[in-house]
């Protein structure tokens, strides 16, 4: 389903060091020979750029127009910029993919996982992650350690971000094989040792070298 490439995703709420995770995650594959492509959701192309200040910091976007601008940037993505990287046998690592939408639009913004998942799906054409890694905090501790600058997403009220985190969870423990939960509380080190650990357990390192 994935071409040549690997294709590892970091999901999980707003300020749960998902950034700091990716970033590892890229260094310590570079330094085993791999081709690493860095983007995140929305964003990563040019058009991505434009839909996540429309979506994410401009005025009142209804839920199901949020939801189609999230779907419009992930087809773009990953039509432009994923599957070609892929397809020369790259890693790519992102920053949220489509378990955020279904999580935020589907169980946050109460339009319905299946439908959000469904809708997804059929941007991304099928294309599924080899991994996808939850960095997983309270909406609390999020808070805390967002400060005061918030998008329209995250001043969204502690509610909303306690029904996402359960949904990330929920995703997880129903696919385990395709995912790993990791504690966000822990120093960024330890997460990143689970994540190169369950790379290397499940085998998605072999081979690839350049
Ligand atoms: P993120 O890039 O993690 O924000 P930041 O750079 O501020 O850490 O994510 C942007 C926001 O967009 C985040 O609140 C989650 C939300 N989002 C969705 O609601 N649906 C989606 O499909 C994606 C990819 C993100």
């Amino acid at each position: 389903m994935s071409g040549q490439g690997l294709f590892i995703a970091f999901e999980g709420g707003d300020g749960a060091g998902k950034s700091t995770q990716v970033r590892l995650l890229a260094a310590a594959l570079e330094s085993l020979g791999r081709e690493v492509v860095v983007t995140r959701q929305p964003g990563g192309t040019p058009l991505g750029a434009e839909i996540r200040d429309l979506v994410l910091h401009g005025n009142h976007v209804s839920p199901r127009a949020e939801a189609l601008l999230f779907a419009a940037d992930k087809a773009h993505h990953v039509d432009q910029l994923i599957r070609p990287a892929m397809d020369r046998g790259a890693v790519v690592v992102t920053d949220r993919y489509t378990d955020s939408s279904v999580a935020y639009q589907g169980a946050g913004r109460d339009l319905g996982a299946v439908e959000v998942h469904d809708l997804q799906m059929w941007a991304v054409d099928s294309l599924v992650p080899d991994l996808t890694v939850i960095v997983d905090i309270s909406a609390e501790e999020g808070r805390s350690r967002r400060g005061e600058v918030h998008d329209r997403l995250e001043s969204e009220a502690d509610t909303f971000h306690e029904a996402i985190r359960h949904h990330f969870l929920a995703m997880a423990q129903g696919s385990p094989e395709r995912y790993l939960v990791v504690d966000g509380t822990l120093p960024s080190d330890e997460i990143h040792a689970a994540v190169m650990g369950r790379l290397t357990s499940s085998g998605l390192l072999d081979g690839g070298a350049a």
